[in-house]
């Protein structure tokens, strides 16, 4: 369990650029963030280049190193959590987006900035950076989106070179979602409620240090996009909230999740939809889902998730711990996934393959076609069950599961009592201390996939 830490603190230290030379902060489980300014504003010595004109400056814009830095205040925000500071946001953005050498926004810390839904779009001419020290508030009345695209609060799309940090809080004022969503009140119609922060064909992106709260639905969405470093990110929203994954991957590549604490009503971390060269690192979470592939195939669709590697998780009292799903009728495959050194707690369902999933009020048709599952890896999962089954491989009639492989597994009771595998339609094999006992059927060549878990299914990211 190398990975995983025994202490509950988080610290990491970052070094920036402009006004802030050295910041160290540490995350403190089940507190708020701490802040230590060490050097904080010794701007003497930086070398100030003529300020540039901007719509209501006053004199805090510099240059330094050629990096433009834009105080949103100078936009006309007020910060005040009560007056709409998405004026001032969009103003910033055109201004910094529009810039030929990099551009930091700055929203400082200490405010509320109240924003709408608003669109960060790109190209931009050169990279940015969106500096978060305070906290950003999601209008709390729904009927705000009228009209609007449901599914988006703060929507980056076709930007290239962006970093979103500064150890501030993204708050989506979910409430009003959560109690109007059907699957909290069955009388109200099923409506979509925006994910709160989306990145939509965005390449090259940096997200750390923020934290993420009270989302009306999604936390983070990546979708459509590649090259993505997260980390260091809080993100919490009650057990009950209804579809408040913590951060969720679509159609993306190249993405790397790190040292996260993810604590929500849906899954921690959800990878669907054509992604593929994923890796998971140092993520702890619960209440929630548990981190899951899929779903894939929902309403016949082709999906293809593949390259994906999880190592060092740690899940307490989630409904599920590492998962996949899919839905009947589907076809394309989840293939060359590893699930590394997880230490579960009190877990409902640690491992799971599900090929009948079937998040519907109606049951599901049975249907033959499938997404095809092969080459999953188990290494290394340890910990206790909230239920006797601990291991469940429920696979296609028409498409088994292939190559699944245990290694490494102990998984016994919370409360005691034995524990149990299941399995239907589940090939594969397994080595070394493995409980409970698997139910893998033999196949052939199942050596390829062991040889794989050994050296790492993922070389690049
Ligand atoms: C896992 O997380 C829980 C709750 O956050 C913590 O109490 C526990 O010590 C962690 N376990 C490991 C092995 O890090
Ligand atoms: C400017 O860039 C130089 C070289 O990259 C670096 O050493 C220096 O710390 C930077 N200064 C500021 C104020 O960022
Ligand atoms: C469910 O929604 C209906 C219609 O919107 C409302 O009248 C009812 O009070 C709600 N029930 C609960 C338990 O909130
Ligand atoms: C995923 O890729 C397949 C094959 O390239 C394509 O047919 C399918 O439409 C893609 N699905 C999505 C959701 O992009
Ligand atoms: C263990 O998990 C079960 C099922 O989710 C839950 O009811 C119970 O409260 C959990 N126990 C603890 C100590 O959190
Ligand atoms: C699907 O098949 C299973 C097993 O044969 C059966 O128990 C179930 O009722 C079927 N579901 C539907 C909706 O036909």
């Amino acid at each position: 369990m190398g990975k995983l830490r025994s202490s509950p603190f988080v610290c990491f230290s970052s070094h920036s650029t402009a006004i802030i030379s050295s910041i160290s902060l540490c995350f403190v489980q089940r507190a708020s963030i701490i802040f230590l300014f060490l050097n904080f504003t010794n701007v003497s010595g930086v070398k100030f280049d003529p300020p540039i004109q901007l719509p209501g400056s006053r004199t805090s814009q510099y240059v330094s190193n050629s990096s433009t830095v834009l105080y949103i205040h100078d936009f006309g925000a007020r910060g005040n959590g009560m007056s709409d500071d998405t004026k001032a946001f969009q103003k910033a953005w055109k201004i910094a987006c529009s810039l030929s050498s990099e551009a930091k926004i700055v929203v400082p810390a200490g405010k509320k900035f109240l924003v709408r839904p608003i669109d960060f779009s790109g190209p931009c001419r050169s990279g940015l950076t969106l500096w978060i020290s305070c906290t950003i508030v999601a209008p709390r009345d729904p009927d705000v989106w009228d009209g609007l695209d449901p599914n988006k609060w703060l929507y980056f799309h076709g930007v290239n070179y962006l970093t979103v940090e500064g150890g501030g809080t993204v708050d989506g004022s979910g409430k009003e979602w959560w109690a109007r969503s059907c699957k909290i009140n069955h009388t109200n119609p099923c409506r979509r409620a925006p994910k709160a922060i989306t990145f939509h064909r965005c390449k090259n992106l940096i997200v750390r240090n923020i934290m993420s709260i009270n989302s009306q639905q999604m936390h983070m969405a990546f979708t459509g996009s590649k090259q993505i470093v997260v980390s260091y990110l809080r993100i919490s929203a009650p057990a009950h909230s209804p579809n408040t994954d913590g951060i969720h991957i679509s159609a993306s590549k190249n993405v790397e999740v790190k040292d996260c604490i993810i604590r929500t009503g849906d899954d921690c971390i959800s990878i669907v939809s054509n992604s593929s060269k994923i890796l998971v690192e140092g993520i702890t979470c619960g209440p929630g889902h548990g981190i899951s592939i899929g779903s894939l195939g929902k309403s016949n669709s082709r999906d293809q998730v593949h390259d994906v590697k999880v190592n060092g998780a740690n899940l307490t009292n989630t409904e599920n711990g590492v998962r996949i799903k899919t839905w009947q009728g589907g076809s394309g495959f989840a293939s060359g996934i590893t699930f590394q050194n997880v230490w579960m707690e009190n877990v409902s369902n640690p491992i799971i393959i599900n090929q009948y999933y079937c998040d519907s009020f109606v049951p599901c048709a049975n249907q033959t076609s499938a997404v095809s599952i092969n080459k999953i890896s188990f290494v290394g999962i340890k910990g206790t069950s909230a239920t006797e089954t601990a291991v469940s491989f429920a696979c296609s009639d028409s498409s088994p599961c292939r190559m699944l492989y245990l290694e490494d597994v102990q998984l016994t009771s919370y409360t005691g009592e034995i524990t149990t595998s299941f399995c239907w339609q589940a090939y594969g094999s397994s080595s070394g201390l493995v409980y409970p006992p698997s139910c893998l059927l033999s196949s052939c060549n199942n050596r390829i996939i062991q040889q794989q878990a050994e050296s790492g299914s993922i070389q690049s990211i």
